[in-house]
């Protein structure tokens, strides 16, 4: 159950989510919880979460390690500071900042080099879904990048389907229509790396997932978690939707 935080927060609000979030979810040991803070807070974070039964993630990660590339971020300062996650590919990302499949693959590969669990982005666009190509630009997004990983480094990822007409319009998804991209992905990954690593692959759902409807989108066994913008800010709201994770399976111990 991972929380985006986006351009929200700042250090000492951070510190306070945590001082009440934390014992909200001291009791979910079977849950996966993972919180991803603005870069400038992933310390705060870290040491606020420190004895919690949740991991900090990035928003982003540049792909090469160290250089002159004012602004940027790298995997193994990331690494550094206990961050143990990153979401690459963010819709957000794609649109805004010029993401591409093939950057979303070489910051993949870095974040894996530098041990960190990348949580890696595919959606459609409303034009697209309402012209019926969901699966091919959803496809196409898995086939212009992550195809290309090696399996051993697939299996240390995991996916979140966001279309991209949910995300932060208070539109969901239905769970039968996040269950049938799901299970397109999961198909696209079998036939690329094999039905054993597709099984094992968490696919996470994101876009308005909120404590109202998260309960119908657990309820797909094609759904493994979520990634949470909006509803992951407040304490309660996140935990009241950390409430529903799924037992942790052989999918946790495949990946660690
Ligand atoms: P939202 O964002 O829950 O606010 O729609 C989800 C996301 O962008 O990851």
């Amino acid at each position: 159950m991972a929380g985006n935080w986006k351009m929200y927060k700042t250090a000492a609000e951070t510190t306070a989510f945590f001082q009440k979030f934390a014992p909200m979810v001291a009791a979910a040991t079977h849950a996966e919880i993972v919180i991803c803070p603005p870069f400038v807070n992933l310390p705060a974070a870290v040491d606020a979460a420190r004895s919690a039964n949740i991991e900090i993630g990035a928003q982003d990660v540049f792909w090469l390690t160290e250089g002159a590339y004012t602004g940027e971020v790298s995997a193994p300062m990331l690494a550094a500071i206990g961050c143990r996650w990153v979401i690459i590919g963010h819709s957000e990302r794609r649109q805004y900042f010029g993401e591409t499949e093939e950057t979303v693959l070489k910051k993949t590969k870095a974040a894996l080099d530098a041990g960190l669990k990348p949580i890696v982005c595919v959606g459609e666009r409303l034009e697209e879904r309402e012209a019926g190509a969901t699966e091919s630009v959803c496809g196409a997004q898995f086939d212009g990048g992550l195809a290309s990983l090696e399996s051993e480094q697939f299996a240390r990822i995991a996916m979140a389907y966001e279309p991209v007409w949910a995300i932060g319009t208070g539109k969901t998804a239905t769970p039968e229509m996040a269950a049938g991209a799901h299970r397109f992905l999961r198909s696209r990954i079998a036939l690329r790396f094999g039905h054993k690593i597709a099984a094992a692959c968490r696919i996470l759902y994101g876009g308005s997932v909120k404590p109202d409807n998260v309960k119908g989108l657990m309820a797909q066994p094609e759904i493994d978690g979520v990634l949470v913008g909006g509803a992951s800010l407040d304490p309660a709201s996140f935990a009241s939707i950390v409430r529903f994770a799924r037992q942790l399976t052989i999918t946790r111990q495949f990946l660690s």
